[in-house]
């Protein structure tokens, strides 16, 4: 997998990126991360990339030249011959979740486009931008948090890129709960012990408990993403009694 970035702050995603798995799976030659500097691609003798937005109004607006040339340049790297999708970071986009990293994991090379200032002239974004995608609800100064984020998603999801122990079969958003509670040593801590469950040698027991746990975090903290979770018959009787039990708690005050 090729990751390119286009950037006003290249150093900022090489040096977020280069480091600890993601490192080490660019180390391996797993995939690439390259970070280009739409600077560079200005024409302009001051290298200015913004200007003032027509019709008026606060801030500076990025120019489409630079823009342009730099996912230009991507393209004449590209092995495949391929123009590949473009993924624009925005507050206006779709909100990044794990289905979108399992698609965007499916490509060979993908180049992610940081805005700045007040945006990006639309121009460009209508001829190279494929995808318009949002990290939520929130205004960050430009894109290039976002784009480690999802490069940081996309690539845990590549064959190699994470050891056996690393992509433990079980964690959150599997079947679309999210994971039980874990424990380690020692076995109590500051007068809290570890579930007895943990402890018994009882796979089964422990099987169902975590079931159980998951399922109730999922109830109480995300309980929208049980809509689309896959349960089971005991899976439905046990939120039933956690729901009966939370409405009988209810009828007591
Ligand atoms: N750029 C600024 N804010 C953003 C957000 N919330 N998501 C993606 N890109 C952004």
């Amino acid at each position: 997998m090729k990751f390119y970035v286009l950037t006003l702050f290249p150093e900022m995603v090489i040096q977020g990126l280069h480091t600890s798995i993601i490192g080490r799976a660019a180390e391996k030659g797993i995939l690439s991360i390259e970070a280009l500097n739409i600077r560079d691609y200005s024409t302009d003798k001051h290298k200015h990339v913004d200007d003032y937005p027509y019709g008026g109004g606060a801030g500076m607006v990025m120019q489409p030249g630079p823009i342009y040339d730099a996912y230009e340049a991507v393209c004449q790297k590209s092995e495949s011959g391929k123009r590949p999708r473009v993924v624009y970071l925005t507050p206006q986009g779709k909100v990044f979740n794990q289905e979108m990293a399992k698609e965007f994991a499916r490509e060979d090379e993908l180049v992610f486009l940081c805005g700045h200032y007040e945006g990006v002239d639309e121009r460009v974004l209508e001829m190279i931008a494929t995808d318009y995608v949002s990290m939520g609800d929130y205004v960050l100064t430009g894109g290039e948090l976002p784009a480690m984020v999802m490069i940081d998603c996309i690539s845990r999801l590549i064959p190699g890129v994470l050891n056996n122990e690393e992509s433990a079969e079980f964690e959150s958003f599997h079947d679309n709960l999210l994971e039980y509670p874990q424990y380690t040593r020692p076995e109590v801590f500051l007068d809290k012990r570890v579930p007895d469950v943990l402890l018994s040698g009882h796979h089964a027991n422990i099987d169902r408990w975590r079931r159980e746990q998951s399922l109730k975090r999922t109830w109480e903290r995300r309980p929208d993403l049980l809509e689309s979770a896959v349960l089971d018959k005991r899976d439905k009787i046990y939120l039933e009694t956690l729901r009966r039990s939370c409405k009988d708690a209810e009828s007591d005050f």
